[in-house]
């Protein structure tokens, strides 16, 4: 995809991806444009606002739960619901977190210290660590962890499944979060769902189909993109010795490390999709009213005119000013927590395990259309040589 994104920030920065119904989608790969894009009010979430939708009598389930978001949601609605949650996700608040993310670290290094042979990082510990992070703020069962990953890989993944199995999942989803919600309500706890669930009692902040769509929206955030975080920049270090053998002398360059990571490989290729609702000359091209426009996040951090060198991988680059977490109102509500998440899992492998080693040849992405993810991650923790 590089290659490809580089050619296109040349030659088509603004670019026709396809056509329908006398609607283009774009996908746009300049740093400047992203960004002035991203912070534009005139690209919005809210279709209806563009389009005459078909009357339905009830949409069904596995929309609604989409169209409620508040990544997919337009001001004001955006502002309220962000609001509710925003608080929870604040640096101060994370930061309280830390002792909890360090032990939860230490016991996963522990489990794969006890394993015979090769590792997958991916399912050893770049998945597990996020998950039991965001399932405790949110107070889900930890226990259930693989039925969330079923879930959230059925959305990331969309493109893979029939529209019945999609739609299966789903509501499979939303019938566990109603039996979580009873059971959360006649006995509230100190967890985000509980409070949550108290806002929608007390007043009309939080609708009912609100709620369940920032549960969903919580744990799909919390278990699909950190992961990659740690996955894609393990991924990087491995392929640039130089730069992790500097990280394993020197762990105080963690921190730039980890926005170094988030630039080079981005867990979110993509910003999610936003309409045009008026039209807009961009490099030459016209977009029209309820065109489709997709950022390339990914290509952005990329960008030639915007990164020296772009293409190196240098674990102390200052400034690194990439939006991997997006840009403007939309900006990931979770980004102190994954940027404190990935510090902890580099540091503690890297102590953990300072000969570790790439154990297959060419890791292999997943298939998915917004984000950038490895199937698995094979490692050998302690060779020597
Ligand atoms: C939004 C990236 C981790 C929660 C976003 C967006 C990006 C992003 C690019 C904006 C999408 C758009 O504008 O279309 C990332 C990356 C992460 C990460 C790269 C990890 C390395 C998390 C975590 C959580 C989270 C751990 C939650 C616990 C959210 C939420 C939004 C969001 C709720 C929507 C915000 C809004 O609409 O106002 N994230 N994210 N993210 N992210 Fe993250």
């Amino acid at each position: 995809a590089y290659p490809f994104f580089k050619d296109l920030r040349k030659t088509e920065p603004v670019y026709p991806l396809s056509k329908e119904d006398g609607n283009t989608t774009w996908i746009v790969t300049q740093y400047e444009d992203v960004l002035s894009l991203l912070k534009k009010p005139s690209f919005i979430k809210d279709q209806s606002k563009l389009f005459s939708q078909q009357e339905e009598d009830e949409t069904p389930l596995e929309v609604k739960v989409f169209q409620n978001m508040m990544l997919d949601v337009d001001p004001p609605d955006h502002r309220r619901l962000r609001k509710l949650v925003q608080p929870h996700f604040n640096p101060k608040t994370i930061r309280k977190l830390e002792p909890r993310i360090l032990d939860i670290a230490d016991d996963l290094i522990n489990e794969m210290r006890k394993k015979d042979g090769p590792v997958d990082l991916i399912d050893d510990f770049a998945f597990p660590l996020p998950i039991i992070v965001i399932s405790e703020l949110l107070g889900v069962p930890v226990e259930d962890r693989d039925k969330f990953r079923q879930w959230s890989n059925t959305i990331v993944s969309a493109a893979d499944n029939t529209q019945e199995d999609f739609a299966a999942d789903i509501n499979d989803f939303i019938h566990y979060l109603d039996i979580l919600f009873e059971e959360r309500q006649a006995d509230p706890r100190e967890d985000l769902i509980s409070k949550l669930l108290q806002t929608r009692e007390e007043g009309d902040l939080l609708s009912n189909d609100e709620l369940y769509s920032m549960i969903v929206l919580l744990i799909i955030a919390g278990h699909e993109t950190t992961v990659n975080l740690i996955g894609n920049g393990m991924l990087a270090l491995f392929e640039h010795p130089e730069e992790l053998d500097k990280l394993i002398n020197d762990l105080s360059l963690t921190e730039t490390a980890v926005e170094e990571c988030l630039r080079y490989y981005s867990p979110v290729d993509f910003s999610t999709a936003r309409w045009a609702e008026e039209e807009l000359t961009l490099r030459g091209r016209t977009i029209k009213r309820g065109d489709l426009v997709l950022a390339s996040l990914s290509s952005a951090n990329r960008d030639e005119k915007k990164f020296d060198n772009p293409d190196e991988f240098d674990i102390t680059r200052k400034p690194n000013s990439h939006i991997a977490f997006g840009y403007g109102i939309h900006f990931c509500l979770g980004a102190p927590l994954a940027r404190l998440e990935g510090k902890i899992a580099f540091q503690k492998l890297l102590t953990a395990f300072p000969h570790i080693k790439l154990a297959e040849k060419r890791p292999e992405w997943r298939n998915m259309f917004l984000l950038r993810g490895l199937k698995q991650l094979l490692i050998k923790l302690n060779t020597e040589s």
